[in-house]
């Protein structure tokens, strides 16, 4: 007889049904999906980022495809959070699964003009705080690379966010991934995610031009996963074990034994953003194939795999 599995894990005080979500950028806000995969049958959901204007993103060409991933620089084309309230929330009160916004903005006022906006919305479990995004008050320098800024816009948003969960969402182009996690956590927030795209660059040799019009771009898919995992590895490692702050691990997942390594290594859930470009039903893919990896080992449940992975040891 084939193991009862429970793929189910709580997050941030969310009962999730499953740990499986969609990363923010690659699905939209649901709709877009709704022809090619179940969203309700995922975890979680995260939105493309939303700003408090609309925005129109980068020129193109915005988008590369690279050995094993590819290169976006998007630049935070939304339809702004006005027309979001209107056109999308309805449609995401209907989902079964935690709905996250993703929220970004130029300065911290813009972060919290944001939430405030959406906090009272029932339709949204929490908050994904993308601070990758360029300071206009600092010079363009990223919010999430200077530990006291990840503290300050935390704090901040977390005042204006009432009720919601707040997941703070790490930039991986930081020399210690830790210190910023730990920013985020002492300044408030209930969850982290991680990691965004690496900054990168492709340069079409003929031309002698960055193929971008933005030149650079984020680097995503496969080929960040092994960094990925190990960064998940890192602050679950030196900020978040023993607490009751779950991680949101993703990096170029695309199969059940990515996923599965990245809880492993310390993420209560995990995310897949690439992947869904190749392949849209691959989240669903995921969640079944946890299932027979649990089968096949004997295990009960998932969240006993959470940072299972075995530890150094001391002579080695
Ligand atoms: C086309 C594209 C658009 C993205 N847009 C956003 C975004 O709006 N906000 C954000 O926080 N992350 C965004 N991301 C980053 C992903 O959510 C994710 O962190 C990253 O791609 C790593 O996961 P992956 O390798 O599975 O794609 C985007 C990624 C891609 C590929």
């Amino acid at each position: 007889m084939e193991t009862e599995v429970d793929l189910s894990v709580e997050f941030a005080g969310l009962k999730l049904a499953n740990p499986v979500w969609t990363a923010s950028g690659t699905c939209g806000y649901a709709d877009e999906l709704s022809d090619f995969t179940d969203v309700n049958k995922l975890g979680g959901f995260v939105t493309k980022s939303v700003t408090l204007r609309p925005r129109q993103g980068n020129p193109v060409p915005r988008v590369v495809e690279t050995d094993s991933g590819m290169l976006n620089a998007i630049g935070l084309a939304n339809i702004g959070v006005e027309e979001f309230i209107s056109e999308k929330t309805p449609i995401l009160e209907k989902l079964a699964c935690a709905v996250f916004v993703n929220i970004a903005g130029e300065t911290i006022e813009d972060y919290v003009a944001v939430a405030q906006r959406l906090c009272e919305q029932k339709a949204i479990a929490g908050f994904e705080l993308n601070i990758s995004c360029p300071n206009v008050k600092h010079g363009g320098i990223t919010f999430g690379t200077e530990p006291e800024v990840v503290k300050e816009i935390t704090t901040a948003v977390k005042a204006a966010c009432g009720s919601k969960v707040l997941m703070v969402k790490l930039t991986p182009n930081v020399t210690d991934i830790a210190a910023t996690a730990r920013a985020a956590v002492e300044a408030g927030a209930d969850a982290l995610s991680l990691i965004n795209t690496f900054t990168a660059m492709v340069i079409d040799i003929e031309s002698r031009r960055p193929v971008l019009a933005n030149r650079t771009g984020g680097l995503s898919g496969p080929a960040i996963k092994p960094i990925a995992v190990y960064m998940v590895n890192k602050v679950y490692n030196e900020v978040t074990k023993g607490t009751q702050i779950p991680i949101l691990g993703m990096g170029g997942i695309r199969t059940a034994t990515d996923a599965i390594e990245f809880i492993l290594s310390g993420a209560t859930a995990v995310a897949l953003g690439t992947a869904n470009f190749i392949e849209p039903d691959c989240a669903n893919k995921v969640i079944e194939g946890i299932r027979k990896y649990c089968q096949t080992h004997q295990i009960s449940a998932i969240k006993d795999l959470v940072g299972a992975v075995e530890q150094k040891n001391a002579e080695n």
